[in-house]
């Protein structure tokens, strides 16, 4: 958060929330609107960063921001009830208070990927970071070329964002595939995993650049899918989650050999990722 942050990096600035929508059984989306005017306006966030979210006197959680960077003066986040924070959180009503430090860490490379084809890939929570990104794109959708979101999810009733999907799949300017490995009677949808979608996709490798967010499971599968369609090691991207408390760099709780992931990551590339213990 620019400006005021710098005063006292570790002092939440208090947060109203201002909506909050039902997704899944499990997970929530929270908009919050930050109560100084000058906090307010100072706060610009990419696509890919968290922030920490605090509930006074119950803790910290690092939460990935899913609203755009275009939508300013409210912050997004989309949170699944895990433990206490979270928990916490989701006993929240509208116009309760809660605190934001951020934003946090490095994010996609939107300037990089501008004025190329992106192939965004999700597998389940792993879309609230990727919402951002493709709000984004779809904010300045000229600047992009070809603009392909595969997102899977284990059941019908685990999918996120539903409606705006369904609004997508009508767009000629997206190539949207809806998998879920799970199906019930009604799924007249694509069935399996995320990967499944990948034989009948269309990819000019020269041009296009992966981003990938989701169970650590998922990485490996989606990177060598990514690879059979000619994409480059350099230009695929993806997003990881550690321990966390600090956020910038600080406390160690979220040191990788050489590497904290809150401020070297949560996005890294292939080779920055094939450096990290465990990663992929
Ligand atoms: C960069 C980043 C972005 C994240 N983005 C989101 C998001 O957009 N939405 C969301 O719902 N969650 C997100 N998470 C995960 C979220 O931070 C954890 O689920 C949260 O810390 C749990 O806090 P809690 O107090 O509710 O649970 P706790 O009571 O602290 O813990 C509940 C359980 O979750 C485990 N846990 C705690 N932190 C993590 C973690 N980072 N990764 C895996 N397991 C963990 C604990 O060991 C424990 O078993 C993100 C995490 C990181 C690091
Ligand atoms: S969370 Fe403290 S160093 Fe990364």
């Amino acid at each position: 958060m620019k400006n005021a942050m710098s005063a006292n990096p570790y002092r939440p600035w208090p947060a109203r929330i201002t909506s909050i929508i039902d997704l899944t059984a499990k997970e929530k989306l929270f908009e919050f609107r930050l109560i100084d005017s000058a906090i307010r306006e100072g706060f610009r966030h990419t696509a890919g960063q968290f922030v920490e979210l605090s509930l006074f006197g119950i803790g910290e959680a690092p939460i990935s921001i899913s609203s755009a960077p275009s939508k300013q003066g409210f912050i997004e986040l989309c949170v699944r009830a895990s433990g206490s924070v979270t928990g916490a959180l989701h006993r929240m009503k509208c116009g309760d208070i809660v605190g934001l430090r951020g934003p946090f860490g490095r994010g996609f490379p939107f300037e990089e990927m501008r004025g190329h084809d992106v192939l965004l890939v999700a597998g389940g929570l792993g879309i609230a970071p990727l919402k951002s990104l493709i709000n984004h794109i779809h904010d300045e959708r000229h600047d992009f070329g070809k603009v392909t979101i595969a997102y899977g999810s284990r059941t019908p009733a685990d999918i996120m964002f539903l409606d705006q999907f369904k609004m997508w799949q009508h767009r000629q300017d997206f190539d949207l595939h809806l998998l879920v490995s799970q199906p019930d009677d009604e799924w007249t949808g694509e069935v399996g995993y995320v990967t499944q979608c990948f034989e009948g996709l269309r990819v000019n490798p020269l041009r296009t650049y992966g981003a990938i967010v989701g169970p650590p499971v998922m990485y490996k599968s989606v990177i060598e899918e990514m690879r059979k369609k000619g994409i480059s090691y350099d230009m695929i991207y993806m997003s990881f989650e550690r321990q966390m408390k600090c956020g910038m760099g600080k406390c160690g709780h979220c040191a990788v050999g050489h590497q904290y992931i809150c401020v070297d990551g949560p996005v890294f590339n292939y080779w920055e990722a094939k450096n990290i213990q465990g990663a992929i």
